[in-house]
């Protein structure tokens, strides 16, 4: 047996909230006696789930025995519904959809998987500023994350993608609406790129409910040969909590997942499966929401624009991309401690959504009114276009 030698592999980079407990401190420490710090940073819903979700998740019963990893034939068949319901598709709950743990262990997990059913490819293509787990994913797997730059209107610029890059192509990650940038994406011409070049596409849709600009969109529109669309509860039923997402698509890619995923013993609890059939069943809770956060979109936008931060009303999603006035001259980092210190407002620096967000903040709206309107007073009179 040969001794183990000094390890030197892959280090994690710091976890990017992490990164802001500093200034979060900060703030605290200043308006903790005057109302606290407002956390707009993580995308993580404040607002109750229905109470028929949460009787379902305390009384089915199903705390016993072990799950199935596919997911149970009722909460495919409540998620198949709403596909149908909400996006016009169709898909065969028995062999074109399964359960996952929410949806960033998918996202986290999914290019280590295809890389085994196919070891001639070492490359994931991603959205360039976007949610980090996909570039994470790659990293995580050993694998070569490589961005698709974006077009200024929404949209990955598939032409530029190099030949090489194409070549090497495990799989590419859309996200649409986007987190962090709101703007919405060709899932069409996605799916006809992945075609082309034989790279299966996945579509992470899970701010779909929070459309603003048209009816909500999935890759799912274009058949499934190739494809997978990945939704959650997270945020559509405020489930976050729970975990309870779904993928759905071509059968060959969703069995061989379902295949690596039953062995790797990745199970959406029980009680949590017969909450989720109820949440997928009902869409008045999500009307309810949607008007949440389109208020909430439109009171913080009105406030920052009221201190010179000007930011469009995002396509989707229920996040405000901020960019960084041209004369602030301490980047999107400067600007999270300036909304911190004046107005213990906590939000992401753009740089955690890859290099091209450095000139952003991320704003989420996941503040009830009454906490957002203690950051209007803060904030009144204070001018945040220089400095
Ligand atoms: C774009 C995107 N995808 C996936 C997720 C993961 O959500 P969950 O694991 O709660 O389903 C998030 C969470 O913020 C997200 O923003």
């Amino acid at each position: 047996m040969s001794a183990v030698g000094p390890v030197s592999g892959f280090t994690p980079p710091p976890y990017p909230y992490d990164r802001l407990a500093v200034v979060a401190r900060q703030a605290s420490a200043r308006f903790g006696e005057i109302g606290g710090l407002v956390d707009c940073s993580v995308g993580t819903p404040c607002d109750p789930p229905p109470p028929a979700v949460v009787e379902a998740l305390a009384s089915s019963g199903t705390e016993r025995g072990y799950p199935a990893s596919i997911g149970s034939a009722a909460y495919r068949q409540a998620a198949a519904g709403w596909l149908g319901r909400r996006f016009g598709v169709s898909v065969d709950p028995a062999t074109e959809l399964a359960a996952c743990v929410g949806t960033k262990e998918f996202v986290a997990s999914t290019a280590q998987y295809l890389h085994l059913r196919d070891p001639s490819r070492d490359t994931v293509l991603y959205p360039a500023v976007s949610y980090p787990t996909y570039a994470m994913g790659a990293l995580l797997a050993g694998l070569r994350p490589v961005p698709v730059p974006e077009l200024a209107g929404g949209g990955l610029d598939l032409d530029a993608v190099d030949g090489e890059d194409a070549g090497r192509a495990l799989l590419l990650w859309t996200n649409t609406p986007s987190n962090p940038t709101g703007l919405l994406t060709d899932l069409d011409a996605a799916a006809a790129w992945g075609r082309r070049h034989g790279v299966p596409v996945l579509s992470d849709e899970c701010y779909a409910e929070f459309t603003w600009d048209g009816p909500p969109r999935t890759i799912l529109t274009a058949g499934t040969d190739g494809v997978v669309a990945v939704h959650s509860l997270s945020k559509r039923s405020n489930l976050a909590g729970v975990r309870a997402g779904f993928y759905a698509g071509d059968p060959d890619l969703v069995g061989f997942l379902l295949d690596v995923r039953k062995h790797a013993g990745l199970m959406v609890p029980g009680p949590v499966q017969a909450a989720g059939a109820v949440a997928f069943a009902d869409d008045l809770h999500v009307e309810v929401q949607r008007e949440r956060y389109r208020q909430r979109l439109d009171f913080l936008r009105e406030v920052l624009g009221a201190s010179g931060l000007d930011a469009p009303w995002p396509q989707g999603g229920f996040y405000l991309w901020v960019p960084v006035p041209p004369a602030f001259a301490g980047g999107g980092w400067g600007l999270t401690e300036r909304l911190a210190t004046e107005g213990g407002l906590l939000v992401s620096p753009g740089e955690f959504y890859g290099d091209g967000g450095a000139g952003f903040v991320r704003v989420a709206v996941v503040q009830p009114m009454e906490r957002l309107e203690v950051v209007a007073e803060r904030l009144s009179g204070v001018d945040l276009t220089g400095g």
